[in-house]
């Protein structure tokens, strides 16, 4: 049996990406104020920003998008993408909405009151931002082993099953719903066992209180309990994601994520009881609940989507893509968050420059650097992103300083993620020639977004 492993597809339509030089890329990048967000695509040759909505659609959702039914009401597209998610989630209510944080926004919106507490093993910024908007506090509580970057264990994506019960013995009135995000992206792309889904529902059904799961990349969690988890070695992909889906009440969907689609997402609830209320925000500010902010065609290309997501081929390509590019890494001695994710690889950039100053952003300088040196896309999460100014000028600096790769679904070659390696071990050899940042235009939130840096 040969041991590379290929894509599992063939390339029927391609995109150019454009080659830059150095020096090309040193004006590029000081003309966006050292700052990778805002680079135009057209200059970036490899792309790993966000796996959100960049990704490649197959064949069949090209075929399947001609068919969308565009009518405004009780479209054919709704009807045949709600078969679809009922077949995978066993929940009988549906409705679709433009991305993500839009399905957030109206099931928080319905559900949550000012005052109210969410634990969650971690929330992702938009889902934190939506309940922070209404006055709820997120609560993170992923296991001790989740926030250790270098500490390997096979699903770091658990919750705290200890803390979530003190939480609930302590605060119980004020919590609506407990949360789980699979695979945890804050926390690396972790991915949550099958044993934590039902305790941690069981915990919360004890307690009276339902389970919300934000289910973006379900797929990807689901490849990983069948490769990590005994007794689901045999078990088909779509029979895991059912299980996974039977210990939740609801679940809010991304599907720019496993929908394999380019925009789209959706709420599922297992009870009547907040229907109406969802419904009627939906309309509010999304559209009739039978297209909910997205086409007929988009509709489809999802119904498609959903189900070439789990295709087990696929799954199992894509999370040796992560881990094949975490060995070359380690072999050329640059550290990252293990075991590597579903969807990215988060570099710890200490591992790369330790001796640079924290108040010099070396999340944020290799970010540029890999930019420099071979026209590579990622995102920092340090302190950039996270580290705050302070009323007196000063600031906070963040704990941890990395770099995510987030890949786009079917859209790179391993002769990418080779050049990609090459890069970034280049980079690594001559570290000490990369230069740090200093901020000096923020904006008050997200400041990682539109900030403008300077050379220090
Ligand atoms: N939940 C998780 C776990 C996510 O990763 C994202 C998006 C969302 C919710 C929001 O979904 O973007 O469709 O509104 N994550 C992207 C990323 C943006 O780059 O990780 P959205």
């Amino acid at each position: 049996m040969p041991r590379t492993l290929i894509e599992p597809f063939r390339i029927k339509s391609i995109e150019p990406i454009r080659m830059t030089t150095r020096t090309e890329r040193e004006a590029l990048l000081e003309a966006a104020k050292l700052n990778v967000f805002k680079l135009r695509a057209e200059d970036v040759l490899i792309d790993w920003l966000t796996d959100s909505g960049t990704g490649a659609m197959s064949s069949r959702q090209w075929g399947a998008i001609m068919e969308g039914d565009e009518s405004y009401a009780g479209a054919r597209s709704y009807y045949r993408l709600e078969a679809v998610i009922r077949d995978i989630t066993g929940m009988p209510h549906f409705i679709p909405t433009h991305q993500g944080r839009a399905a957030e926004k109206v099931l928080f919106g319905a559900v949550c009151k000012s005052g109210q507490l969410v634990p969650n093993n971690c929330h992702f910024d938009t889902t934190r931002a939506n309940l922070e908007f209404l006055g709820v506090e997120a609560q993170d509580l992923v296991i001790a082993e989740g926030l250790q970057p270098a500490l390997v264990h096979p699903f770091k994506g658990n919750i705290d099953l200890a803390r979530a019960e003190a939480v609930l013995r302590e605060h119980g009135q004020r919590i609506p719903f407990g949360m789980l995000t699979v695979t945890n992206n804050t926390g690396g792309g972790q991915p949550v066992s099958m044993a934590n889904i039902r305790a941690y529902s069981a915990l919360l059904k004890a307690h009276g209180k339902p389970l919300i799961m934000d289910v973006c990349r379900f797929a990807e969690n689901a490849m990983f309990i069948k490769m990590r988890e005994p007794g689901y070695e045999h078990t088909p992909i779509k029979a895991i994601v059912q299980e996974m889906f039977s210990y939740a009440d609801g679940a809010t969907m991304s599907a720019k994520k496993d929908g394999m689609v380019n925009i789209g997402g959706f709420i599922v609830l297992r009870h009547d009881d907040w229907m109406d209320a969802a419904r009627n925000l939906l309309i509010l500010t999304e559209g009739f609940p039978t297209y909910g902010g997205l086409a007929g065609r988009d509709l489809e290309a999802l119904a498609v989507g959903l189900q070439e997501g789990m295709d087990e081929d696929y799954l199992r390509y894509r999370l040796r893509t992560a881990e094949y590019l975490g060995e070359r890494l380690d072999a050329a001695g640059v550290g990252f968050v293990r075991p590597t994710g579903g969807h990215a690889v988060y570099i710890d950039a200490r591992t790369v420059l330790p001796d640079m100053p924290a108040a010099h952003y070396p999340g944020w300088a290799l970010c540029n650097a890999l930019y420099l040196e071979g026209g590579i896309r990622g995102v920092e999460i340090g302190s950039v992103m996270f580290g705050r100014q302070q009323p007196d000028g000063s600031e906070t600096y963040h704990s941890m300083e990395l770099v995510r790769l987030a890949f786009p679904r079917r859209m790179y070659t391993q002769s990418h993620f080779d050049y990609a390696a090459e890069v970034i071990a280049d980079v690594k050899k001559h570290a000490a020639a990369i230069r740090g940042v200093r901020i000096v235009k923020q904006p008050k939130f997200l400041r990682h977004f539109t900030c403008e840096c300077a050379w220090v």
